[in-house]
């Protein structure tokens, strides 16, 4: 099956979608807003003249609102609907930035270049079959010493809504419509697969990345599932049996020198 191909169609319509989406408020970014969330902002840290490599940076919100916060920022992405808009916001608000169309694998062997923070954030792990070569590309593109940075949704959800919580060599395919609002009317086709957390960390600590924090959080600050309720502003839980369900996971890791 061609998965990028299938997933690059699908997140071409998306990114259309999700330009107009009160969800992404591109109008509120342009004004001056930033789209990244507490969690990222505290964890990581001070990004100010480091250079940020941006995986699956989408039409570059979060890449250009790191450049706002001072990182020197490049942003890859396999849609090229999404990195066409990335470039354009980017040139309307003046910022500095570079944004590469490429699936995350071929970026990792046909790309040179040594970062200081590899990013990545909420909903990008499941478009990808192979959890150690994305692991290995994330270990490549960063300096000795830099720092790694995700922030995940959790994979213990998946098992609420009918899907795997382990992972399968065969991609789960599925008609669907997008997160956004505006976004249920079309239905997309969509192939992705689970990567239990075991996975991502040993992942990680084989490609050469020493991990210095993991956490899970009982929120998302995305209101994106059905059934979510907002207690605090901005953090959307969900229970089962009275039980708060885990909802985001975050790692940081330091390269081993
Ligand atoms: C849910 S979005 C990332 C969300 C991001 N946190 C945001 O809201 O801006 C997932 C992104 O992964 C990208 N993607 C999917 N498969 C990819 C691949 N093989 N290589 C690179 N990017 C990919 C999609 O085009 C999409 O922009």
């Amino acid at each position: 099956m061609d998965y990028l191909n299938i997933n690059k169609i699908s997140w071409d319509k998306r990114a259309k979608i999700h330009v107009d989406s009160e969800f992404y408020d591109v109008e509120g970014f342009l004004g001056g807003g930033s789209s990244l969330q507490d969690i990222e902002i505290r964890e990581l840290g001070e990004v100010s003249g480091k250079t940020l490599l941006h995986l699956q940076c989408h039409f570059g919100l979060d890449t250009l609102s790191w450049a706002r916060l001072g990182a020197d920022v490049t942003g890859v992405d396999l849609s090229s609907v999404a990195i066409d808009t990335a470039k354009l916001l980017s040139l309307q608000l003046g910022l500095e930035s570079r944004f590469i169309c490429a699936d995350l694998y071929r970026f990792g062997d046909e790309f040179d270049g040594e970062y200081d923070v590899v990013f990545t954030s909420y909903g990008a792990l499941c478009w990808l079959p192979d959890i150690h070569r994305w692991a290995a590309t994330v270990a490549r593109c960063l300096k000795p010493g830099g720092t790694f940075y995700i922030a995940e949704f959790h994979p213990f959800y998946d098992i609420f809504f009918g899907y795997s919580y382990f992972h399968l060599t065969d991609p789960d395919v599925e008609e669907a419509g997008t997160y956004t609002e505006n976004g249920q009317a079309e239905k997309l086709t969509l192939a992705t697969w689970a990567h239990p957390i075991s996975d991502v960390v040993n992942a990680l600590i084989e490609a050469g990345i020493e991990i210095i924090q993991l956490n899970e959080y009982p929120y998302s600050p995305y209101n994106c599932f059905d059934g979510m309720e907002e207690r605090d502003r901005g953090r959307f839980y969900l229970s089962h049996k009275g039980y708060d369900i885990p909802l985001i996971y975050t790692i940081k890791g330091v390269k081993r020198e």
